[in-house]
């Protein structure tokens, strides 16, 4: 694994995500996660109370409890209907009882929402001063949402903003990215493969596209991975249940992609020219 340090902190480039992880009863994904934190050390894991309705929660207990806790670095999400007063506590222990642990290293705000920024930031504070979070954050923060979290008392205590990010959406690039760097609040890219099937299959079985990843020694997910955390300051959580999808997405992963492919890459995703409202799954 390699590492960004962000406020001291030394987070995995790569994590798990565990968008419909432990909503069936499938043995395997428990394999993939061992597998993962064993031989790849992704130690960092992204969950959230919604995903199945705490499902993916409960199913991490198993793999949470097998490690040095230290060594996890567990990010979870509030819905915004549950970050309000005399909701937020009690959100935030049901999770922490499903996942089995005494603390969330990052909370986020699952997106905004008709949330208050204002009690929101108070909220996330108390949690820490409680010790059931270490850091907080939010989701799916444009750059006016940022602004408008930075306007409030300790809102630039927000320590990462986790965003949909990858080659095929690059909007953020124009100036929320950059935004979050200049005011030293991490970003997580989400859906680094694309998400959706099809549109994973329309970049990984597209011919240039595969020609730069062969160029590169890399499988085309690998090479999807590699952009996103190519300067190193952006890290990302894919899902999985596969362990020879989780082989196939970090074979070569953290070798740099070279300057030339990343201007061939462009040619088929170019960067943004101008401001598009930031997109959300
Ligand atoms: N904050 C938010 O609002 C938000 C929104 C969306 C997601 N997220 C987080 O980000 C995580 C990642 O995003 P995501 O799950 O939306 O999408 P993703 O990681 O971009 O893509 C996941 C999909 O890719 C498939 N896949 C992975 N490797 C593959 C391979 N080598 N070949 C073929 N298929 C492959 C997976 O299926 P297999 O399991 O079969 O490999 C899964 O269906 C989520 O799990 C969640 O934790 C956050």
């Amino acid at each position: 694994m390699q590492y960004l340090i962000h406020r001291g902190e030394k987070i995995p480039l790569i994590g798990f995500g565990t968008y419909r992880i432990g909503i069936t009863k499938e043995s395997k994904e428990a394999d993939t996660f061992d597998y993962g934190i064993n031989e790849f050390g992704m130690t960092l894991i992204d969950t959230a109370e919604m995903y199945g309705k705490g499902l993916s929660e409960k199913f991490l207990k198993g793999t949470v409890n097998k490690y040095d806790r230290s060594k996890l670095f567990i990010v979870d999400k509030i819905l915004p209907s549950n970050a309000e007063k005399g909701l937020y506590i009690e959100s935030c222990k049901s999770s922490l009882d499903r996942l089995g642990i005494d603390h969330i290293d990052l909370y986020l705000l699952h997106w905004r929402g008709n949330v208050d920024l204002r009690d929101m930031v108070n909220n996330m504070e108390y949690l820490v001063k409680l010790g059931m979070i270490r850091y907080w954050g939010v989701s799916n923060f444009d750059t006016y949402d940022m602004e408008e979290l930075f306007a409030c008392d300790k809102g630039s205590n927000c320590f990462c903003n986790q965003i949909l990010y990858n080659l095929t959406e690059r909007g953020a690039e124009y100036d929320l990215i950059p935004w979050c760097s200049e005011h030293d609040v991490l970003t997580m890219a989400y859906s680094p493969l694309c998400n959706s099937h099809s549109t994973r299959i329309t970049v990984t079985g597209d011919k240039a596209i595969r020609a730069i990843a062969k160029k590169e020694q890399k499988s085309p997910e690998a090479l999807m991975l590699s952009f996103v955390i190519r300067d190193r300051n952006i890290c990302t959580v894919f899902k999985t249940s596969s362990i020879s999808h989780l082989n196939n997405n970090m074979k070569n992963v953290f070798e740099p992609v070279g300057k030339d492919d990343i201007i061939e890459l462009e040619k088929k995703y170019p960067p943004p020219t101008e401001k598009y409202p930031l997109k959300k799954i």
